[in-house]
Parts: structure tokens; C-alpha cells; sequence
């Protein structure tokens, strides 16, 4: 398939596509043997040699979406395994080749739906605050919420990094000891469900997420991990677009992949 040269160039991550504009006007880049310092011409990736200062361009991975059930007790981390021989995520990732990411963290407790991908972009959207892709969890606390606890949830929870974004609380069940719910928030503040439930007295006892903007974890077995369908990535997609216009580009420096970022 034939695509801008600036953007084979981008893709096969020598540069950015702006970068690439320039390395195209400097004359640094070459297509099957001539200098190309023409804007706007098409190369196809994998047919025509393309050349920065002299070098191949290697062929672009090809991009690979993943949802993992992560257990509880497993680092939202790739390296591993971690400290005090803990498991990470990479453990349960066996037979993925692309070097995929987790797209936001989970705590090590916390168990249900990670997505993974190696499509930097969309993650970085995804994550950026000012998206809000709603995300649900199964919450279990101790003790039971009342009326005005789930009110104030709803409403939003002061934290110490302010206020809280109106969520939204569905009763599961309760015991005389335990109450269920699932909390949908839009936010990705750190350890956010707990401090949320901890601010209204109930401590968490169990969080498991259920949803991730239009994916959803259904019955994967924990532990377990598989590739998304096309309309699945098709979906994610249209979420990261559809606020964009007014959103500037995420800048890497405040969104984190598979970083410290709970959500
Ligand atoms: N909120 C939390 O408190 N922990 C998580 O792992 C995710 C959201």
C-alpha cells in the first residue's frame, strides 16, 4: 500500500513526520536510488527502497491491540520479574511478538482488563486526561454504602488532588459486611478508585476492571490474554478521535505508557 514518504519515515521511527519533511527538503532521503526532495510523493514500504543518509528504512512493526485479564497480585510492569521475585505482566504475555505496552497501569492488587499495544499514539490519547475514556470496575468495600455515600460519588469526591469528575455507581449487592458495586469513572488519577471509596469510608477490598472505554473484559479467563477483534480496534479508535479537534496533541511528558499512571 502506498503511503506519504514522510509518514513511511515516521512509521519506521527515524524521525518525526516533521522531521522527516526536513530530511526530505535537505535531499537526505532517496527512493530506489534518487534523491526525492519532493513533497508529497508516495512510496510503498515494502516494495520501494527508501534511504535516510544511506540507511534502510526498516519496515514498520505491524501494530498489535491486546486486552490481558491481569490477575491480582502481578506488576503492571514489562520488566520482571519484579522486585522480590514479584510477576509481571510480562509473564502472562508468552507468544506476543510485537513489543506491546500497557496502556495505563493497574495496581498490583487489582485485577481484570489491561490493554496492551504497541500503537504509541493511541495510547498516549487514550490516557490523556482530557479525553476521559470512561473506565468500570467491580468494587468490593467494607461495609455499606448508603444513599448519601453513592451521592457523593456520584457528585464528586474530594481528594487531595482536587475534586473528583461526576462518576457513576450501579449497586451490585451487599451483606451486612460487604458492599459491590461498579464505579465508572473518566479519569486515570493514581490508586483513584481507592482513595475515592477511602474518602467515604469504605475501604476497598477487591477492584477488578470491567470496561475500558468500549472494551470490554466478558468471560477471558484470568491470567489470560487476547488479541482485538476489528471492530474492537475500530471502536478504540473512533473514542481516541472523536474529541480531538479540540485537544492538543498529548505531549509524552505528561502521559505515561505503562508508567506510573493508575486509571
Ligand atoms: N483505581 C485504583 O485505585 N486502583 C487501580 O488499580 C485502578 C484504579
Amino acid at each position: 500500500m502506498e503511503v506519504r514518504l514522510q509518514k513511511a519515515i515516521a512509521a519506521a521511527g527515524v524521525a518525526s513526520r516533521r522531521k522527516a519533511e526536513e530530511l526530505i527538503r535537505q535531499g537526505r532521503v532517496t527512493i530506489n536510488g534518487r534523491v526525492a526532495t519532493e513533497m508529497g510523493l508516495k512510496v510503498d514500504p515494502v516494495h520501494d527502497h527508501v534511504k535516510v543518509d544511506g540507511s534502510h528504512l526498516k519496515p514498520a512493526a505491524p501494530k498489535a491491540y491486546v486486552m490481558l485479564n491481569k490477575p491480582g497480585g502481578v506488576l503492571t510492569t514489562l520488566e520482571g520479574p519484579g522486585e522480590e521475585g514479584r510477576l509481571t505482566v510480562r509473564q502472562f504475555l508468552r507468544g506476543i511478538k510485537p513489543r506491546v505496552v500497557p496502556v495505563g497501569r493497574l495496581d498490583y492488587d487489582t485485577e481484570g482488563l489491561l490493554l496492551l499495544t504497541n500503537d504509541g499514539a493511541l495510547a498516549q490519547r487514550l490516557l490523556h486526561p482530557r479525553y476521559h475514556v470512561p473506565k468500570t470496575y467491580l468494587v468490593k468495600v467494607s461495609g455499606v454504602l448508603d444513599d448519601a455515600q453513592i451521592r457523593t460519588l456520584e457528585s464528586g469526591v474530594r481528594l487531595e488532588d482536587g475534586l473528583t469528575r461526576p462518576a457513576q455507581v450501579r449497586k451490585v449487592r451487599k451483606t451486612e459486611e460487604n458492599s459491590w458495586i461498579e464505579l465508572t469513572i473518566s479519569e486515570g488519577r493514581t490508586h483513584q478508585v481507592k482513595r475515592m471509596l477511602q474518602a467515604v469510608g469504605h475501604p476497598v477490598l477487591k477492584l477488578k476492571r470491567l470496561r475500558f472505554g468500549p472494551l470490554k473484559l466478558g468471560n477471558l479467563p484470568i491470567g489470560e490474554y487476547r488479541f482485538l477483534t476489528d471492530p474492537e480496534i475500530h471502536r478504540l479508535k473512533t473514542v481516541a478521535a472523536k474529541s480531538s479537534p479540540s485537544i492538543p496533541s498529548p505531549s509524552p511528558s505528561r502521559v505515561r505508557v505503562g508508567g506510573r499512571l493508575a486509571s
